[in-house]
């Protein structure tokens, strides 16, 4: 069965950075607006008995990414794919997985009951806000790691002085596997955050020995800086020296994230390339390419082979 690599339109450098490591071309596709602002998808090669790969991170403008994504989908189906793949790297809604408030919906499950009834057979995503999701969709879902790449790049800011910190509870296991890759082994300390609005988050205590100490904050992912806002202003309370690593997997940074993260003591913000980079950033930001793991994972599902050490199960 033939490979086809197909990219929409949400982050054309990554697909171009992983067809290159697949040593595949892109398969031709027409991807615009009706002059009513519908999306508009057209393959431009054939499908038929092909083993089809959808690229395509769903994120802001979150909606649009997603239906896209389903629009190829649906053409490809429709075109006689034998086998459709859609690589997600960056989940959007992911993090609405529960109802915080009554009325209202779960929109993590909307998106995976459309993703599993739009034709797509499996879904493949890398540091999935929650990975309990998984268990929302009726397709196979593939959890990627880019835990061990970000870790490789941190490691050469580590020193005996550093100190692991989870910028909220939800962090606090994926701070302990970056305490488990890193050398020497750090200890890990907890900010305890409480949301008050997608913008504004408050922080009420930090647990564990900051003081003194060089923190590396790890997250799954930066949207507004909020988090790691309140989270160096609680270490910088608490005595920790103002020289701060941040380190995620989706740096979305939107709305004034920027402008928010650029006043801060912050030397670097390591990041994948999961979402494109806003233009102008004018911060310290590292990027990690994960094109090299998408395509590893493309080839051995394409071979029908074990995803093995590229997958994390349940751990955020
Ligand atoms: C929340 O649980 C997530 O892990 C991130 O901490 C959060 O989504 C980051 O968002 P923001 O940058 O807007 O605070």
């Amino acid at each position: 069965m033939d490979l086809q690599l197909i990219a929409g339109s949400a982050h054309p450098v990554l697909a171009a950075a992983t067809a290159t490591a697949l040593g595949v071309p892109l398969g031709a596709c027409e991807l615009g607006r009706f002059p009513d602002d519908e999306s508009r998808v057209r393959l431009c090669e054939s499908a038929r008995g092909r083993d089809v790969y959808i690229l395509q991170p769903t994120c802001p403008p979150a909606d649009r990414h997603l239906f896209e994504l389903l629009l190829i989908a649906d053409a490809a189906r429709r075109a006689g794919a034998a086998r459709i793949t859609a690589i997600v790297p960056y989940l959007g809604y992911a993090r609405q997985d529960r109802r915080s408030a009554g009325r209202e919906p779960v929109a993590a499950r909307v998106v995976a009951n459309a993703v599993s009834a739009g034709g797509i057979d499996r879904i493949v995503v890398v540091d999935v806000h929650a990975p309990a999701i998984e268990g929302f969709f009726s397709i196979p879902v593939e959890s990627l790691t880019a835990m061990p790449l970000l870790a490789e790049a941190v490691q050469t800011h580590v020193d005996a002085n550093s100190v692991l910190v989870a910028p909220d509870l939800g962090a606090a296991k994926l701070a302990e596997r970056y305490a488990r890759a890193l050398r020497p082994s750090l200890p890990v300390a907890i900010v305890h955050k409480t949301r008050i609005s997608g913008s504004e988050v408050r922080v009420t205590r930090v647990t564990g020995d900051v003081e003194h100490r060089a923190p590396i904050i790890v997250d799954d992912m930066i949207t507004t800086g909020a988090t790691i806002e309140a989270a160096v202003d609680a270490l910088l309370a608490a005595g920790s020296v103002p020289r701060i690593t941040v380190v995620a997997s989706h740096g979305l940074f939107v709305d004034n994230a920027l402008a928010r993260l650029r006043q801060l003591p912050i030397q670097r913000i390591i990041v994948t390339d999961s979402v494109p980079l806003p233009e102008t950033v004018a911060l310290a930001i590292q990027r990690v390419t994960i094109g090299p793991l998408l395509a590893n994972a493309i080839a051995r599902l394409h071979a029908d082979e074990s995803l093995g050490d590229l997958v994390q199960h349940g751990v955020r």
